[in-house]
């Protein structure tokens, strides 16, 4: 996003958008950006001289001659910088032989303790930094940081509980034996612009505290507010077990994946950039794939839903964050009987949500951060439109540069882009249907298999819908728009939307592998055992019992 010219300039300050550069609220970071030039590799914080990415808000500064919205810089690393992160994370790993993942169970929760101290010290310097690098607005940026230390400290309790029921020896068979996970080697951690704390630590966090050694590429947007944390990853990690690298992916990441060390992808994104990764890895089937992709998430409203509560769910569930969420409601099927009504009152709803800036006292729609999105969305609507679908609303006359009112699509059709595109963004297309075959049908042909969201009364009809489409897709929501909480449930998808299962317990279970020691039940074994469990001698072979 450059700086704007002066005519430009000359709108945004009449049309009162964004205020001018000194009016906004304090960080301000378009009058005082902030200059990141540290990267951490082994343990030591370094400083980058080469070159820098400039960061960019949805946020503009406005004055009498130009807009701005340049709030910072961020290092370009290079391959050779990227390589040495790698050279890190693997000499920490040691081929499992390292002191991170050799380590017990108890000391690895220890650290994750100390970091999240250290981490909720930085509540504050982080929100800011999410709500001016991506839009998002304060509640739900606080919500963000809230729920991820809520997330690691839940991880820590379930490890504790898997930790608990592997303390122990089985007997089967004339075979004693004893089963734990283990650690999977080197992970390389990417995480998606839209949660870019929460969805990233929803990786790094289960792939650290199973012994796992780390590579961390924050994503495009959204790298700023990672810079608060550095120190803490620093402070609480043996050196190498955490790394950071940023810049280009062709420069930094291809470099990674071609080596063949990456053992483990954790990518949050599009599926066409993770094909990309995967096929740099020149031994695909060695590396395990943790990938969160598109979706696109149908409402399905049948003639007896209860359309206060229906329409209360679609407007949140398709418009939180301006519709940038993976989990977004992104296409409503509403029945002909009752089409009109909840157009008219979901339209009405839709007018109701405060425009403004993410820090705005209850602001709903907040400006966007991906560069030609406004556009893009734009397009969508003129490709429905031009094929025979109806604009519901002005969204033109409450948009400008990067704040984009919701749009509202009726009477879209198969034909239309709207139809199958993600629009990751506030454009809703609605469909009409009359026979359910209809929503089914789009379900079934669709490219992605996330969720999808009921809303009835009908039991029977219900019933059916849930039978044929927890065969599509991952999670059925029953009067209820799509959502990924609670954490504790699991999340993933079918075909294009991901790979992998996440949730407190299932990531620790994605980010490690069984493996047991056996041994026969003879007099000699057993003194063996014995004596290896009474002396403490290994961490693996053990019955100790973490409280
Ligand atoms: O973007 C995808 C997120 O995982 C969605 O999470 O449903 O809690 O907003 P959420």
């Amino acid at each position: 996003m450059p700086i704007l010219d002066r005519e430009t300039t000359y709108i945004m300050r009449t049309k009162n958008i964004f205020p001018s550069i000194e009016h906004l609220p304090e960080p301000n970071f378009i009058k005082k950006p902030l200059r990141q030039v540290e990267f951490l590799i082994n343990g030591i914080i370094e400083k980058w001289n080469g070159p820098f990415e400039k960061v960019y808000s949805p946020v503009y500064g406005v004055d009498e001659e130009k807009a701005v919205n340049e709030i910072g810089s961020y290092p370009l690393l290079s391959g050779c910088v990227a390589l040495k992160a790698l050279d890190a994370a693997r000499k920490a790993y040691d081929s499992g032989r390292g002191e991170w993942p050799a380590m017990s169970v108890e000391s690895r929760i220890e650290h994750i303790r100390r970091f999240v101290i250290k981490m909720k010290s930085k509540r504050e310097e982080v929100v800011q930094l999410l709500m001016w690098e991506i839009g998002k607005s304060r509640k739900d940026s606080e919500k963000e940081f809230d729920r991820t230390v809520d997330y690691i400290n839940d991880t820590i309790e379930a490890l504790k509980q898997l930790d608990r029921i592997s303390s122990r020896f089985t007997i089967s068979q004339g075979i004693i034996a004893q089963v734990r996970r283990a650690p999977l080697g080197v992970v390389l951690c990417m995480g998606p612009y839209n949660y870019p704390l929460n969805e990233t630590f929803t990786t790094l966090l289960p792939a650290l505290i199973m012994g796992n050694t780390v590579i961390f590429k924050p994503p495009k947007m959204g790298v700023l507010l990672h810079k608060p944390l550095l120190d803490a990853f620093a402070e609480s990690f043996p050196a190498g077990v955490i790394n950071t690298v940023y810049g280009d992916g062709q420069e930094v990441i291809a470099p990674l994946m071609e080596s063949g060390f990456v053992d483990v992808l954790a990518f949050i994104g599009s599926s066409k950039v993770a094909d990309i990764l995967k096929k740099q890895h020149p031994k695909p089937h060695r590396m395990k794939s943790i990938l969160g992709l598109e979706a696109k998430n149908p409402a399905i409203i049948l003639p007896d839903a209860d359309m206060d509560q229906a329409i209360n769910e679609c407007v949140t569930g398709a418009l939180s964050y301006n519709g940038q969420r993976c989990t977004a409601l992104k296409i409503l099927f509403v029945h002909d009987s009752v089409y009109d009504d909840f157009v008219g009152r979901f339209k009405d709803e839709v007018e109701k949500l405060k425009v403004g800036l993410p820090w705005d006292k209850d602001v709903q729609i907040t400006p966007l951060p991906e560069p030609g999105k406004t556009e893009y969305l734009d397009s969508l609507v003129n490709d429905a439109t031009e094929k025979g679908a109806k604009l519901l609303n002005n969204y033109k006359e409450k948009s400008d540069f990067s704040f984009f009112f919701p749009a509202i699509v009726s009477g879209v059709k198969s034909n239309m882009r709207l139809y199958h595109e993600e629009q990751f963004g506030p454009v809703i297309p609605i469909v009409k249907y009359s026979n359910l075959d209809e929503p089914l049908e789009y379900v079934v042909n669709s490219n992605y298999g996330q969720q999808a969201s009921i809303f009835g009364e009908n039991t029977s009809e219900i019933a059916r819908l849930v039978d044929t489409l927890v065969n599509q897709v991952c999670r059925v929501n029953i009067n209820s728009q799509c959502q990924r909480g609670p954490d504790e449930l699991p999340f993933t998808g079918r075909k294009d939307s991901a790979e992998g299962t996440l949730s407190v317990s299932d990531a620790l279970r994605v980010f490690s592998i069984r493996t047991l020691v056996a041994l026969k039940e003879t007099a000699g074994n057993k003194e063996i055992l014995t004596d290896i469990l009474k002396e403490n001698r290994s961490t693996f072979l053990s019955t100790d019992f973490i409280f």
